[in-house]
């Protein structure tokens, strides 16, 4: 099962995968299973031990594949089910597990099930397995929710008549019908999408909105503005516990020896104190729930020790993995030059920012990814944090994407900053995102590169110890050999420096990194075993951390 009583993904590090921004293998500009598969030996050599595929199935892209209209096969643009499977062997010889993405809240209105629904009348058993509602008066919806990308979370539906009918509800987009989960055909369609993927070989989900689902059946107004992390007539249900307890035996019952061994579900469980993760983790619950404390707090020693703190109080980080970003904030290089933690206006503060602090931000999220490979667990890696890929702030407005522009009218500039396509090569087209078959010239990627992009392409940064693909590729090693890191345990070393964050792992290692905004001397050591900046006698500069042997 394990080696002593461990199993693999407590302490893992994960590669999460944006499919369509990562490697694009038949130069239609948008990234597929074969490109991923084409460089799975980048991700063998930079050390990660599993990778997280985000959706890559079927979808009108709404949402970026987070609109799924079919949730057992691939999207003809990414590739087809033999790549898929092609995928998760060649994986397996890298020693690489494959994590697939499960999205229970919602699907597509693309899906045969809610084309059935919008056809068949209301009352019907079709229309009962998503959530239809009469309106509470004329032209006005059942209640007062709001999506989650801005506007009503109710549309309403043209009956067969002609006329304007039901309204049907959704979290996010209009087109991302929300399931009703209290209706038995949908748990009975997960059970079977889930064994389907583990019986093709996946080592885990990851379970998107795993706080959704299940609703207030009365779907009361929302009185108040709660914070993240309280009840409400949508999130955190209490129906939840049950449901993940069965998903839990499905898992279990997988085989456990071997390659990929036990298989672990991962819910994404978005909240502002971590105490919410509480009831996700009792026993028998989720394997793991994601720990986004790392992304909510701002560079300053206080909060990274009270997030790391709080976490690990929880579950000591195995079960609640660290996470600096994902494919749905903006990214850490640029996210610290400010010196607050993520908010939904953060890029919006970005773009004001123009080009100021970029080294700073830089600065920080190397010494931020050294802070995040020495904690006691695992940890989740997004694509091109590696590479220090900078939000990208000036996608002209008539090529995003995102949903939360559209349905926010520009206000929120969205999430495509961050899954803009990886360089791979300093020139040329796409910068090496997109190969062609024939060699000829592949089109432009799907979200626009800035012109600069090839400074951070993997090329350029390969043979760079000192680059950031070079401080990933040495502290993952040294991850895997170390005995201190991984899973276990930490000791703060108390500083009378509280710029200083700094802890102890057994056997002999320490972390040291320096918030502050002047040198502060470094703990009582024998070596530095890797810095993210020059460190010279004078102690630790601002913005630096350093892995030390004790
Ligand atoms: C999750 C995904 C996000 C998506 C949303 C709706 O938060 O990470 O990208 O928009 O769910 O599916």
């Amino acid at each position: 099962m394990s080696d002593g009583g461990h199993v693999w993904w407590e302490d893992a590090v994960v590669y999460e995968v944006y499919p369509r921004s990562f490697a694009d293998a038949d130069g239609d500009g948008v990234g597929d299973l074969p490109g991923l598969r084409s460089r799975l030996g980048y991700l063998a050599d930079l050390g990660v031990d599993a990778v997280w595929l985000t959706p890559f199935y079927p979808s009108p892209l709404a949402d970026g594949g987070y609109d799924v209209s079919d949730y057992r096969a691939v999207d003809p643009l990414l590739g087809t089910m033999a790549d898929f499977d092609g995928l998760v062997k060649d994986a397996a010889a890298y020693r690489i597990r494959v994590i697939v993405d499960l999205v229970p809240n919602h699907c597509s209105s693309a899906h045969p099930l809610f084309r059935a629904a919008l056809a068949a009348a209301p009352g019907s058993p079709e229309r009962a397995r998503f959530i239809f509602r009469d309106g509470r008066g004329p032209g006005l919806p059942p209640n007062n929710w709001v999506s989650q990308f801005g506007g009503s979370a109710w549309t309403r539906v043209t009956e067969a008549d002609g006329e304007p009918g039901q309204w049907h509800l959704h979290l996010f987009d209009t087109s991302q019908p929300d399931w009703n989960w209290r209706n038995p055909d949908v748990p009975a369609l997960f059970e079977d999408v889930i064994r389907f993927w583990l019986d093709r070989g996946v080592a885990g989900l990851r379970v998107d909105v795993a706080h959704g689902l299940f609703k207030d059946p009365d779907l009361p107004d929302i009185v108040e503005r709660r914070p993240l992390s309280a009840p409400s007539p949508y999130r955190h249900r209490p129906e939840l516990k049950a449901l993940y307890r069965s998903w839990r035996a499905i898992l279990d019952s997988y085989p456990d020896e071997g390659f990929p061994g036990p298989r672990t579900a991962i819910g994404e469980v978005w909240y502002d104190v971590p105490g919410t993760l509480r009831p996700y983790l009792a026993t028998g619950g989720l394997p793991q729930v994601f720990n986004f404390q790392l992304i909510l707090a701002g560079w300053q020693t206080a909060a990274f020790r009270e997030a790391i703190d709080s976490a690990l109080a929880l579950t000591g980080g195995s079960r609640a993995p660290w996470v600096l970003g994902n494919h749905d904030v903006a990214r850490p290089a640029s996210r610290y030059r400010l010196d607050e933690g993520f908010t939904p206006q953060t890029v919006a503060e970005l773009i004001a920012l123009g080009d100021r602090n970029a080294e700073v931000g830089a600065r920080r999220a190397r010494a931020a990814a050294l802070i995040l490979l020495a904690l006691p667990g695992s940890a989740y890696i997004y694509q091109g944090e590696e590479l220090g890929l900078p939000e990208v702030t000036d996608i002209p407005d008539d090529a995003r994407r995102d949903p939360a522009f559209r349905r926010t009218n520009a206000e929120h500039p969205g999430r495509d900053g961050c899954r803009v396509p990886l360089p791979w090569a300093r020139t040329g087209t796409g910068f090496g995102f997109s190969l062609t078959q024939d060699g000829g010239r592949p089109a432009e990627p799907w979200l626009p590169q800035p012109p600069d992009w090839g400074r951070h392409s993997v090329d350029s940064q390969l043979a760079d110890e000192h680059s950031f693909l070079g401080l990933y590729r040495t502290a993952l090693r040294l991850r895997r050999v170390h005995p201190a890191l991984g899973r276990g345990t930490l000791r703060w070393l108390d500083r009378e420096d509280s710029s200083l964050l700094c802890f102890a792992r057994e056997p002999g290692f320490i972390l040291a990194a320096n918030l502050g905004t002047a040198p502060a001397p470094l703990p009582a050591h024998r070596e530095v075993l890797l810095a993210s900046g020059p460190v010279t006698g004078g102690g630790l500069p601002p913005d630096t951390a350093a892995w030390l042997s004790a």
